[in-house]
């Protein structure tokens, strides 16, 4: 349980942990790679340290600089060299959907069998989107529950190259069907309805791989093509800040009035940017400076509170903010006018079912929200009250209405915080320390009048 009362304005600069998803990837690639990648700004939360130690359980040997735990060199094995402790191997995925889904695109390849599974909430989340392309492809994969859940048995066979549409834009789906692409025996092309985040295009060409992928510009419609590949070479990854993680402080810095934050180093990608088109349709002041060049591309975020209005969020920029959906949502309620989020039912089967976790807390705090079976409608404008918040143990919803707290009236309380550990484990304390930012400005201030005050008593 936490309880959430310190109030107003955030001032400061801060650096957000690394991209969780980038961070993901640096491991399995790094792993299937030949050589040593080195890897800078590693995110060391729960779910990414979930995907190192199945790698290590799969023989690979990791090692985290001791003066920066963010700094690893990772000796790869080679797409042929995974030699598991045992076979079967089991992996445990903790509450990671990317860990349980990419994973099992890698294991499907392999000489050995692997039993893949993670928590409650991962063994609750839907794997046939998985298991029907990889079993296209040839594997034999299998949910031991029969309930197309996790855990998963897969015994990795040779594959064959397929050309798969999927009804869902999931990078996910998409990272896994690539990986098994890289071991099969012809290209393999995945077309997704909208393209999702495209880290793993990126980091395997960077890798080596050979990877095309194009957008039709009629229907949107984004085709990938990956070829069956020998080696992957090892490739130093500079992992840059997590937007999604920058998202709270952004969303902060716009609702409470007075606040001023600069966020360094966060990740621009195109693919991951819809936060910041969203926000600036909602009127926000955010100025993007100092934009590197670089394969996943990073810039500063200057962040100031705006008077923001509602808006229609749906359609393909869904994808590039699925996970900043909730913080969003809140700041919907903050703003004047009605928002509409339509095209997220996917926001059903993350974590939490973040439709009815984000509208249930929303109400509770006063606001005026309806569920849609895509999304949701936030009446915004109205004073949020605090409020008993139920976080589901979804990292996302906890840090969402932490920021939700800093304008609601009174206390609110969050059933359990320790799920912030998933994606960002110093939030609460890089929160508090912007607020505290204001404390010290406003004291500095109070001082210089009190001291002007005084002044003028004496004179
Ligand atoms: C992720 C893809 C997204 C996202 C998740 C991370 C990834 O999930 O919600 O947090 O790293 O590929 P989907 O692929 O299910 O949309």
């Amino acid at each position: 349980m936490k309880v959430l009362n310190q109030k107003g304005t955030l001032r400061g600069e801060i650096r957000v942990p690394g991209d969780k998803s980038i961070s993901h990837r640096s491991i399995m690639f790094g792993s299937l790679a030949q050589g040593r990648t080195e890897v800078s700004g590693f995110l060391t939360s729960a779910d990414c340290l979930a995907t190192m130690d199945c790698f290590r359980r799969m023989g690979v040997h990791i090692e985290e600089d001791p003066a920066d735990p963010t700094h690893l060199f990772i000796d790869g094995n080679g797409l042929r060299g995974l030699s598991p402790e045992t076979d079967p191997v089991t992996l445990y995925s903790g509450n990671s959907g990317t860990t349980t889904r990419i994973l099992s695109g890698i294991l499907a390849a392999q000489r050995f069998t692997s039993v893949i599974g993670g928590d409650d909430s991962v063994n609750s989340r839907p794997m046939k989107r998985i298991m029907d392309p990889l079993s296209r492809m040839g594997a034999e994969i299998e949910s031991i529950k029969g309930n197309n859940c996790a855990p998963l048995q897969i015994r990795g066979r040779q594959l064959k190259g397929i050309v798969y549409e999927s009804p869902v834009a999931s990078a996910q789906v998409k990272s896994a069907i690539m990986c098994a692409g890289l071991y099969a025996d012809g290209p393999t092309t995945v077309i997704e309805p909208v393209r999702s985040r495209d880290h793993s295009e990126r980091m395997l060409r960077a890798f080596g791989a050979v990877v095309e992928d194009q957008i039709d510009p009629q229907t949107g419609r984004n085709t990938v093509t990956v070829q069956p590949c020998r080696e992957l070479h090892a490739h130093a990854v500079t992992v840059p800040g997590d937007i999604s993680s920058a998202a709270y402080f952004i969303a902060a810095g716009l609702i409470v009035p007075g606040s001023e934050i600069l966020i360094r180093g966060v990740g621009i990608n195109p693919t991951r940017d819809g936060i910041l088109r969203v926000a600036a349709n909602m009127g926000a002041d955010i100025t993007i400076l100092n934009r590197s060049n670089t394969e996943e591309p990073y810039a500063d975020l200057l962040v100031k509170s705006s008077s923001l209005h509602g808006c229609e969020i749906g359609g393909a920029v869904i994808p590039s903010l699925i996970d900043e959906l909730p913080v969003i949502a809140v700041m919907a309620a903050a703003a004047e006018g009605t928002t509409v989020i339509r095209d997220a039912a996917e926001l059903r089967v993350k974590e939490s079912d973040r439709i009815d976790a984000v509208v249930s807390n929303l109400q509770a705090m006063g606001v005026n929200v309806t569920a849609r079976e895509d999304g949701m409608v936030i009446e915004g404008g109205s004073a949020l009250q605090g409020a008993k918040i139920r976080t589901y143990n979804d990292h996302r919803i906890a840090m969402s209405f932490a920021v939700a707290a800093l304008i609601a009236q009174g206390d609110t309380v969050l059933d359990e915080e320790g799920c912030v550990n998933i994606s960002y484990p110093a939030f609460f304390g890089d929160l508090e320390k912007l607020i505290a930012n204001r404390s010290s400005i406003d004291l500095q201030r109070s001082n210089k009048a009190n001291k002007s005050r005084r002044m003028q008593l004496l004179t």
